[in-house]
């Protein structure tokens, strides 16, 4: 890696990442990580809760994927899960995880993550694979300095790096999203939350991985901040070309960062396209009232008009589709036959929703059935 040095509180230059090609020279094609049939658990017998059902996902290299749903969608659990980082009482109960893992002499290995030993996942995660937690704010230790983050890191995968080269490879990391080498030396509280999530994602820079997954990062950020440290991203993956797995609620901030975005209602994905196609012309009508739920950063302004009641007790899902119950849209096949993830058209997009299926093709309300430029003209006020 090398660094320019932005400085820090300076903004960023913006890079449109869902349109600019990515300096590795990697066929955008190959994939790095295949997801199949994964779901996982929550207890066992009757309290069961089944948070994430089945989901199955394809990322490529240097690609951004997005993730969004509401809160209990099961976000976090697929990719916590994903990475074995979860937790009892937690448990895979089916599916597997291809990590494609090149080595330096650009060898590929796919390593399945849900078999793979405590040993192999060593190997993988910071070097392969990095995760920037949920909790990332509170995720630095309180009693540590922000070098000896980084020094853990690089002294358990870097054997051959000397202390004064921990140290210059930290402090190049840091400047790489735009704090100054001063901070080293501070504890976390002497940081804003700004500051420590930009550790945070410095830290899951520091062995070059193929892919970062940040679970809403900036979730608890104020906005500029927020847009900031996205602006941030954008061009630190357009210089190094990590693919990115990137969790938020807020559908608008993925169409500004996400080549692709998969939306997950009741632990299942429900729809999967393009970022500027799922925003421009939604199919399903949980994205539908996703978009309707948060203002867009740029762009024309939408009535906010958010999504009626809750979603489901997964102890208790209701029988077919999990969204009918709060769906406008909803036909009497609904409530009894649950529909599962199928392409859609030529679009090269997903839909779980029985509006799409060939045999309800003229029920397709005029929200859900615009074409990509369209969208504007509907429900704007
Ligand atoms: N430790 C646990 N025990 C039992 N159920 C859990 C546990 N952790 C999560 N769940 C359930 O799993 C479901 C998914 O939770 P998860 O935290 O993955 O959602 P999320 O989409 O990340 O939500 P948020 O946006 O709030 O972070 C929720 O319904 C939750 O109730
Ligand atoms: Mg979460």
């Amino acid at each position: 890696m090398s660094a320019t040095i932005p400085r820090e509180h300076e903004p960023t230059e913006v890079v449109d990442v869902a349109t600019s090609a990515v300096a590795t020279g990697v066929a955008r094609h190959e994939p790095v990580l295949e997801i199949e049939g994964f779901s996982v658990d929550y207890g066992a017998g009757a309290s069961m809760v089944r948070a994430v059902d089945e989901v199955t996902l394809r990322l490529d290299r240097s690609r951004v994927l997005g993730i969004a749903g509401e809160s209990g969608s099961g976000k976090s659990t697929l990719v916590y899960a994903m990475t074995r980082l979860l937790r009892a009482p937690g448990l895979i109960s089916g599916g597997r995880v291809l990590l494609h893992t090149t080595d330096d002499d650009g060898v590929v290995t796919p390593v399945n993550l849900v078999e793979a030993s405590e040993s192999e996942l060593r190997k993988v995660r910071w070097s392969h694979v990095s995760i920037v937690l949920q909790s990332a704010l509170s995720a630095l230790n309180p009693v540590l300095r922000i070098g000896r983050e980084f020094d853990e890191v690089l002294k358990t995968h870097r054997k051959d790096m000397t202390k004064a080269q921990r140290r210059a490879r930290a402090v190049e990391l840091l400047r790489l999203v735009g704090l100054t080498e001063d901070r080293l030396d501070r504890y976390p509280h002497e940081l804003s939350g700004g500051q420590r999530q930009r550790v945070m994602i410095a830290v899951a820079l520091a062995l070059d991985p193929e892919l970062v997954i940040m679970d809403e990062p900036t979730t608890a950020l104020d906005v500029v901040t927020q847009r900031e440290i996205i602006s941030e991203l954008a061009t630190l993956r357009a210089r190094f070309g990590f693919a990115m797995i990137f969790i938020t609620h807020d559908l608008s901030l993925l169409v500004e960062l996400a080549d692709e975005i998969a939306v997950m209602y009741a632990g299942s994905i429900v729809e999967r396209a393009g970022a500027r196609e799922l925003y421009e012309a939604p199919r399903h009508p949980y994205t539908l009232g996703l978009l309707h739920s948060f203002p867009p950063l740029h762009g024309e302004r939408r009535e906010l008009t958010g999504i009626p009641g809750s979603p489901p007790d997964l102890a208790d899902p209701p029988a077919g589709c999990r969204f009918a119950p709060r769906c406008t849209f909803a036909m009497a096949r609904c409530l009894t036959e649950r529909p599962t993830l199928r392409e859609f058209g030529d679009e090269g997009r997903s839909v779980a929703c029985w509006l799409f299926d060939p045999a309800s093709a003229s029920r397709v309300p005029v929200e859900l059935s615009l074409a990509p430029s369209a969208r504007q003209t509907v429900g704007e006020p």
